[in-house]
């Protein structure tokens, strides 16, 4: 079994970002520049966020962190996102969910001019993504796919199974699977809380991709020997044993799965840091306006 190191490939992508902004700066050019939006106080979005602006840092990019109470209204956001959409020092932006029940996500997310939409969840990105054009892909399903390439792992005519269809992991990653490329070329089942077979899938598979949100979901008898397990779950679950009181848990029951594996993601240190630096690259490809001319 090998564990992918995703905190490790995460450094040396962001050492690479570095090098190609020190370059931009010796031009006499400015630097990319992220805005992020952070409605509330949720301490998860918190974290995320705080690690989003700590990784602009690290790559020599500018950062602006626009906070909101989570009473804003929606016509207030919309007012602020046409302001970015606008606003030619800023190269990209995203706006962190979840968001309070009274305004619409996908208002907000459509608002986002997509020549913005770092975090790729704008329509046209992820229709350009799912019909193999250039486009912003999303972070955590781009994050994916460069651990796979990093690792030399096989996905050509291998059965992968996602778990999950959010918008924005489970499908986008099962379209990236199935595209003719590589990582690719691979034959997707996706399975949800529907799903009659999903164990029996699982079983069956060569690659798990599982991003449910539950906790420990994914136990030793699901998996085959042999099989390469993507661990995208982030679940805070209380705990004793830590300063901050949770611990972060993944949807697989790790100690189970993991000697049954060939290669498997760890929680954390494995697909979150990945998630991040895919911001990172998105926000680059932003500011050399290279996607879309
Ligand atoms: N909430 C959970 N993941 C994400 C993400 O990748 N981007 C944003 N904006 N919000 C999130």
């Amino acid at each position: 079994m090998q564990l992918i190191d995703g905190k490790a490939i995460a450094d040396i992508i962001k050492q690479e970002i570095a090098v190609e902004v020190a370059t931009i700066k010796s031009m006499g050019q400015r630097p990319p520049h992220l805005a992020a939006i952070l409605v509330g106080h949720d301490g998860g979005s918190e974290t995320y966020v705080a690690h989003k602006v700590k990784a602009c840092e690290q790559c020599g990019f500018d950062s602006t962190l626009i906070r909101y109470e989570d009473t804003v209204t929606e016509t207030e956001l919309l007012a602020k996102i046409s302001e970015l959409n606008n606003d030619t020092a800023i190269d990209g932006f995203i706006v962190q969910l979840p968001l309070p029940k009274h305004i619409s996500e996908q208002k907000i997310i459509e608002a986002i001019d997509y020549r913005k939409d770092v975090d790729g969840f704008h329509p046209i990105n992820v229709g350009r993504t799912s019909i193999g054009l250039p486009a912003f892909v999303s972070a955590t399903p781009a994050g994916i796919m460069e651990l796979l390439k990093r690792y030399g792992i096989a996905t050509a005519g291998k059965h992968c199974v996602v778990l999950g269809r959010s918008n924005i992991v489970g499908k986008p990653v099962a379209n990236l699977m199935i595209q003719k490329a590589y990582p690719g070329n691979a034959t997707v089942t996706v399975c949800h809380s529907y799903s009659a077979d999903l164990v029996e899938q699982c079983q069956k598979a060569d690659i798990i991709i599982a991003a449910l949100g539950q906790p420990n979901f994914v136990k030793g008898n699901m998996v085959k020997d042999g099989a390469v397990v993507i661990d995208v779950g982030t679940t805070r679950v209380p705990s004793t044993t830590t300063k901050s009181g949770f611990k972060l848990t993944g949807d697989v029951l790790f100690d189970e799965v993991a000697p049954k594996c060939s290669y498997i993601t760890p929680v954390p240190g494995g697909v979150g840091p990945m998630t991040i630096v895919s911001l990172m690259r998105n926000t680059l490809l932003a500011a050399k306006k290279e996607l879309f001319k």
